[in-house]
């Protein structure tokens, strides 16, 4: 092969790696034991010569390494992840390095485990199994392990990108929850699937068979959201507008018994303020894939019953997983051979800034 091409990372799959290879480049995969690439160790990955880079959300591109990688020739870098926070996109710009992101492949898997997070956070289901398997269960009981009926219920939306919007979509088809959901825009994406594709018909046959139908609403705040919702998810960007976006206030505007979803990035949650208010509120419950400092967790999360807590695995589907390394990879190739990179930036605006203008 003509080009060098690196991954920090094995990923799944073989469709990435034949587009590479069967395109005149010559593919590195780092066999590095250590989950957590250094810039130390992606600089002597780059070398003398590297045209493409697919690295991870746990790498820090910046400066150190757009120069490094510019310096070596190349011009592409690619994040195996929708969230690029972890990206320098100036740097990449200032030293000529094209960037791009794995979008749309990982919405629904993503939703769906905020849906999962969110039934088994009001089902508690975690718990309920971890009693099972200590020989708790001596025979059944009425008050044993109750939770949430979400149908009636309220599910708030924090953010209505794609991701944001599939949730919506499964907890009030899936679940029949009313929704109200923040975003700094007006998501026509989320509203178009609830006024145009779903509740009318949905909203007719709730009607006809005796039901409530279901309510929605864009809220004027997030505070709203706050206040009304039962359950809420997390699906904003990381950025410095979105920094500890839930902190101690916020958490005191919720309800007592509210559960709270993040599947976004954990920095959007003020996690030691998080762990105080599950202990003084036990109702409180939470299901969180991500965390402020990962791969750590706040002194006190790991013991507390109304947290369920996984390991940034969100998006991890076969399916899923395969098509974001093969975007990844179509991210790299395209720049070297000259095609478009797909790097959609979504919504680099600033999130609670009231007078920014939507995207174009
Ligand atoms: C995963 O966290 C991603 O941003 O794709
Ligand atoms: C965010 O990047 C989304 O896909 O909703």
């Amino acid at each position: 092969g003509k080009y060098r091409v690196i991954s920090t990372k094995s990923m799944p799959g073989t469709r990435w790696i034949n587009l590479l290879i069967q395109n005149d480049c010559r593919l590195e995969i780092c066999t590095e034991k250590k989950t957590i690439l250094s810039v130390e160790d992606i600089i002597a990955l780059i070398g003398d010569k590297c045209d493409g880079v697919i690295g991870q959300l746990t790498e820090d591109w910046g400066e150190e390494l757009f120069s490094a990688l510019s310096r070596a020739g190349g011009k592409a870098f690619s994040n195996m992840a929708v969230g690029y926070n972890n990206v320098n996109v100036d740097a990449a710009n200032k030293y000529g390095v094209a960037v791009g992101n794995t979008p749309g492949v990982l919405t629904e898997t993503t939703a769906e485990l905020a849906a999962s997070l969110s039934l088994a956070a009001a089902r508690r289901i975690v718990e309920a199994d971890e009693f099972m398997r200590a020989g708790l269960y001596d025979g059944w009981l009425p008050h044993l392990f109750v939770g949430n009926l979400l149908k009636g219920q309220t599910v708030g939306v924090i953010g209505a990108g794609r991701i944001g919007s599939a949730y919506a979509r499964m907890m009030v088809e899936g679940f029949k929850m009313n929704l109200i959901y923040f975003d700094l825009y007006q998501s026509t994406r989320l509203e178009k699937f609830v006024t145009g594709m779903f509740l009318p018909t949905y909203g007719a046959f709730l009607k006809a068979n005796g039901e409530t139908p279901v309510t929605w609403k864009r809220a004027s705040s997030m505070d709203e959201v706050l206040q009304e919702a039962d359950i809420i998810s997390l699906h904003p960007v990381l950025d410095k507008t979105t920094y500890h976006l839930v902190n101690k206030e916020r958490l005191a505007k919720m309800k007592k018994e509210a559960i709270l979803i993040n599947c976004s990035r954990g920095p959007v949650i003020d996690e030691a303020a998080l762990v105080e208010h599950l202990k003084e509120n036990p109702l409180f419950r939470v299901g969180l894939d991500v965390f402020e400092d990962e791969p750590y967790m706040k002194p006190g999360l790991a013991e507390l019953k109304n947290a369920i807590v996984v390991p940034h695995i969100a998006s991890a589907s076969k399916w899923t997983r395969e098509g974001m390394a093969t975007l990844a990879a179509l991210n790299v190739l395209g720049k070297i051979k000259g095609y478009p990179v797909w790097f959609d930036p979504n919504r680099v605006e600033p999130f609670l800034n009231e007078n920014a203008q939507p995207p174009a």
